[in-house]
């Protein structure tokens, strides 16, 4: 074959500088390449759109004032954290192109940006049917309507505060670290949704629970798949920033997944009692919170997992003394420079 050079062909262009975001190549190189078309696979099939779900069937108005509210309450707050989810994806999502990551894996990232959008979907669907003009632009007409909607805005506080920390770290990790915090947040996810899914009388909701549930599980896999790839060769520095990853992922989930800590949440002291208050309320009228126990029951079982999936690469995982979970004491989690991931 005869080899020719730039001189013989013309002028080249300047060398590309790295990292840049078009790879143009479409490899396949590692061994969960396959693992990884099947879950991509797995993200076509199972596709749904929030707007084709049986909204006809579900009457707003069989729910009591108070009800309603309380139920859009629980809605927002987990708005909270979906509404976060396609910004923080998308950014991870150019990373997976700046980096020039395997095809399939540019492919699992965009499944999750898509069902995360679907997600928060859901959420502003349910808010508006049950409280229409959403959860700060609804007037509330009963007591507890009106401490919900406060509570609200603490919440979204928060949020923000989160996203200014979260554009200013992006940068600064790599891939497999900011997997550590993703599955934190997945795993957990994937907990909260099964509990909703089969503890929901609405069946409108049942069936939307039972779909985000699926659409988490997947989005585990894709973080434990990638896992197995990456971990193996991670650096001891690395393998402490997961460590820590791992406590602040406790800390900023717990305020979906069980009750927000003092640690990293700024929230008025009433703020609590005021959100059992709402999901008592949302509770006894079938939607599927779980309660307090429950909770600790299930945010335990799925930081055991976690901590298994970690301890397997060689990595500490921290203690968890609110859940009964021992290991390495992490302390001076510096908000400023971790991955919060909703
Ligand atoms: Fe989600
Ligand atoms: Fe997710």
């Amino acid at each position: 074959m005869v080899q020719t050079t730039g001189s013989e062909l013309g002028s080249l262009p300047p060398e590309i500088s790295q990292p840049n975001i078009f790879p143009l190549s479409w490899s396949a190189d590692s061994t969960q390449a396959a693992k990884l078309e099947q879950i991509w696979a797995a993200s076509r099939r199972e596709y749904w759109d929030p707007q084709a779900l049986a909204w006809s069937s579900f009457d707003a108005g069989s729910y009591t004032a108070e009800q309603r509210e309380a139920i859009a309450y629980w809605w927002a707050l987990l708005s909270v954290f979906d509404a976060s989810a396609p910004p923080v994806f998308a950014e991870a999502l150019i990373r997976t192109y700046e980096v020039h990551e395997e095809d399939a894996v540019r492919r699992c990232f965009f499944s999750i940006e898509r069902d995360e959008q679907n997600h928060e979907q859901m959420c502003g669907m349910a808010i508006s049917h049950l409280t229409p003009g959403g959860p700060l632009g609804y007037e509330p007409t009963t007591e507890l309507g009106k401490q919900a909607q406060r509570n609200v805005k603490w919440l979204y506080h928060n949020g923000a505060r989160y996203w200014d920390g979260y554009k200013k770290a992006v940068g600064r990790y790599s891939l497999p670290v900011l997997f550590s915090s993703f599955l934190m947040g997945e795993t957990a996810a994937a907990t909260l949704f099964h509990h909703m899914a089969s503890h929901s009388k609405e069946p409108l909701f049942a069936d939307a629970f039972t779909k985000i549930g699926r659409d988490e599980g997947r989005h585990m896999a894709i973080c434990l798949t990638l896992m197995e790839r990456d971990y193996p060769h991670l650096s001891e520095d690395e393998r402490k920033i997961v460590t820590k990853q791992i406590r602040a992922g406790y800390v900023f989930l717990s305020g979906v997944l069980f009750e927000p800590p003092q640690e990293f949440w700024d929230l008025p002291e009433d703020f609590i009692a005021t959100q059992r208050a709402c999901e008592e309320v949302a509770r006894s009228a079938g939607f599927g919170v779980a309660t307090f126990d429950e909770k600790k029951d299930n945010w335990r079982k799925a930081m055991l997992d976690v901590k298994g999936v970690v301890e397997r690469h060689n990595i500490a995982f921290p203690a968890i003394p609110e859940v009964g979970i021992t290991g390495e004491e992490v302390t001076n989690v510096d908000y400023e420079d971790i991955i919060p991931v909703f």
